[in-house]
This record gives structure tokens, C-alpha cells and sequence, in this order.
């Protein structure tokens, strides 16, 4: 019931907020028992899930926590510097930055199988993982991003697939202080941890990232498009008002060409294709109804602004029959 002149909402508001803020402190106090003066490891990804564990962390031990954020060159533009501005100049936290561009980069060059993709980011990034981390003495315990959903879908573990996994022949204690929360809760947690909106509101990506929307066998240049259109298309959602209410939106580019005209000239480019989906669990998804007047915007920036690119499409198609991702 609404007290005084209290709104409904602001109530909502109120009790979710209290309910986080008790979780931390619980928290602070358990992770603070388990650790000890024990150093803690973290893979920190960016994604809502390892962000909140290492706010968590900071807040409870401090500098015995050490990130390592791998940046793999498949990010979205301005990810990897927004992890360094918020962990380490705005909370303080001893991380690592690794810029593995180049060696994933190396190793992916004429891949073009979407499955052999995956497994060339995934290794290596438990390579470059275990590489820093065993440059680092007395480390006893290794935390972990897992979320409940997480537990229910496989043991425990962050799936194979997913970068930021972890690394099998480490032994390390895990710590896992979200494990019980559903994301929605992790996102609260975040909130209330003083997170940035724009990383507790994160909408999902996937580990392998550009990596599986730059089709086929991944270039430099044709990879700069996808980040490019991709930061375009986030730019035009969230001036719309789109950003949190539509649930994965990205771009994709494929390793075709077709004719068009560009100062006048012939072109022969690469399409941007626009994907915007909703969904409750991924298994299925629907089309997100843009605006055509957001789309029309959207469609003359990238074909303005984006090296290399003369066309844009909107991928119609629900899940089934297409996946969310194009590989
Ligand atoms: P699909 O394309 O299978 O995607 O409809 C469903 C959801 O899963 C994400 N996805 C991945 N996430 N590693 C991940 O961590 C992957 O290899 C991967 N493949 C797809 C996708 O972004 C969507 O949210």
C-alpha cells in the first residue's frame, strides 16, 4: 500500500532498492569471510554479470582483487575504454588490460567456418587468460560472473561458448557472490553498486562478439564496418527512446558486395544489415516495428558515414526460422 504521498512506483522503486542494498551488505560481509586476506581474480568482461561481481569485490576487499579484462578486438566501440575509465580511474581496481587484437586477429585470418570461429575466440582466450594470470603470485581464489540461470542450464559454469569463461586446469576456490540472482536482480545489484545505466542496462552480447556479425572470414576493414553501423544503430535507439525497451539490437555484415552509386561513381560495397529482436529467453523472437523514419535516419548515416558501405537492409525474419545472430 502506498504510504503518505508516496507514489505506487516510487514504492517499487524504494523496496527494490533497499532489497539490493541489502543484499550488498550481506555480501560485503560473506565475501569478506570466504577471502579473508586472500587475492581474488576476476576475468572482467564489461557485461552486466562480471561487472557487478567486481563492484561487489572492490567494495569488500579491495585491492586483493585483481581484473583482467582481455579485449579480443571484437568489441563495440568503446567498451574496452569504458571498463578501464569506470574500474580503474573512477573505482580504483587493479586491472589488467591485455589489447590481444592482433593475436586473435592472426589466428582468426581465413576462418570462415561460424563454429571453428567460436572455438579460435574461446581458446584463445583461455590462453591469453591464463598466460596473465600466471604471470601474478599467491593467488588463491577465482570469482565468477555465474547467475542462477546460469546453474540451471549447465553445472554451473559459464558455458563453453561464452568468453570470460573459465579456464579448466585453474585451480583456483571460485567465489560467485550473484549465483543466486536472476539478471534482472544482478541489474538492481548494479544500481545500487553506483554502476553506470549504460552498462547495468547492457543488453546482451555475445562472447565471441563482432567476431559472429562480421560474416565469414573476418577482416579488419569489414570488421570496422560492424562497429561503426553497430555504434550508429545505438546512437539513432537510444535518441528514439528504443534503448532498454528493445531486448538485442546490432548489426551485421556479410561478406558480399553489390553495385551502387556513390558522388556519382559506380560502387561496388558491402550491405549493413539492421537486426533489432524481443524476446523473453532467446529460444524464440520477434521483429522489433522500428520506426521508418528511425530506420530512414539509421540508413543515411551508415551509408554516409561508414567506409565501404553503399546499402542497408532490415532482417524481417522471426526466430524460428532465423537465429538472433546470422552465424
Ligand atoms: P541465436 O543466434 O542462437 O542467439 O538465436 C540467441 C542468443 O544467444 C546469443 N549468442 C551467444 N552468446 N556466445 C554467447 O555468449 C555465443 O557463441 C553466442 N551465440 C549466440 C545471441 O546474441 C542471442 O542473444
Amino acid at each position: 500500500m502506498p504510504q503518505g504521498n508516496v507514489r505506487p512506483q516510487e514504492m517499487e522503486r524504494i523496496t527494490t532498492q533497499a532489497l539490493a542494498e541489502a543484499f550488498i551488505r550481506e555480501q560485503i560481509e560473506e565475501l569478506r569471510n570466504q577471502i579473508g586476506d586472500g587475492k581474488v581474480l576476476l576475468a572482467l568482461s564489461g557485461g552486466v554479470d562480471s561487472s557487478v561481481v567486481a563492484a561487489l569485490l572492490i567494495k569488500a576487499v579491495g585491492k586483493q582483487l585483481t581484473c583482467i579484462h582481455v579485449n579480443h578486438g571484437l568489441m563495440r566501440k568503446g567498451e574496452s575504454e569504458q571498463v578501464i575509465d569506470v574500474f580503474r580511474k573512477q573505482l580504483g581496481a587493479n586491472l589488467i588490460y591485455i589489447d590481444a587484437t592482433d593475436r586473435f586477429l592472426d589466428k582468426l585470418a581465413g576462418v570462415s567456418d561460424p563454429e571453428q570461429k567460436r572455438k579460435i575466440i574461446g581458446g584463445e582466450f583461455i590462453r591469453v587468460f591464463e598466460e596473465e594470470s600466471s604471470k601474478l603470485s599467491g593467488i588463491s581464489f577465482l570469482a565468477q560472473g555465474t547467475i542462477y540461470p546460469d546453474i540451471l542450464e549447465s553445472d554451473g559454469i559459464k558455458s563453453h561458448h561464452n568468453v570470460g569463461g573459465l579456464p579448466e586446469d585453474v585451480h583456483f576456490e571460485l567465489v560467485e557472490p550473484v549465483k543466486l540472482l536472476f539478471k534482472d536482480e544482478v541489474r538492481e545489484v548494479g544500481r545500487a553498486l553506483g554502476l553506470p545505466d549504460s552498462m547495468v542496462d547492457r543488453q546482451p552480447f555475445p562472447g565471441p562478439g563482432l567476431g559472429v556479425r562480421c560474416v565469414g572470414a573476418i577482416t579488419r576493414d569489414r570488421l570496422a564496418a560492424v562497429r561503426e553501423s553497430d555504434a550508429i544503430l545505438r546512437e539513432e535507439f537510444e535518441k528514439a527512446g528504443l534503448q532498454g525497451k528493445v531486448w538485442q539490437y546490432f548489426t551485421i555484415v556479410p561478406d558480399f558486395k553489390s553495385t551502387g552509386i556513390k558522388d556519382g561513381k559506380r560502387s561496388f560495397e558491402w550491405p549493413v544489415v539492421l537486426r533489432a529482436v524481443n524476446t523473453r529467453d532467446a529460444m524464440s523472437a520477434t521483429v522489433e516495428e522500428v520506426p521508418w523514419p528511425v530506420l530512414n535516419r539509421i540508413t543515411e548515416r551508415i551509408t554516409h558515414e561508414v567506409p565501404g558501405v553503399n546499402r542497408v537492409l532490415y532482417d524481417l525474419t522471426p526466430k524460428p526460422t532465423g537465429t538472433i545472430e546470422w552465424e
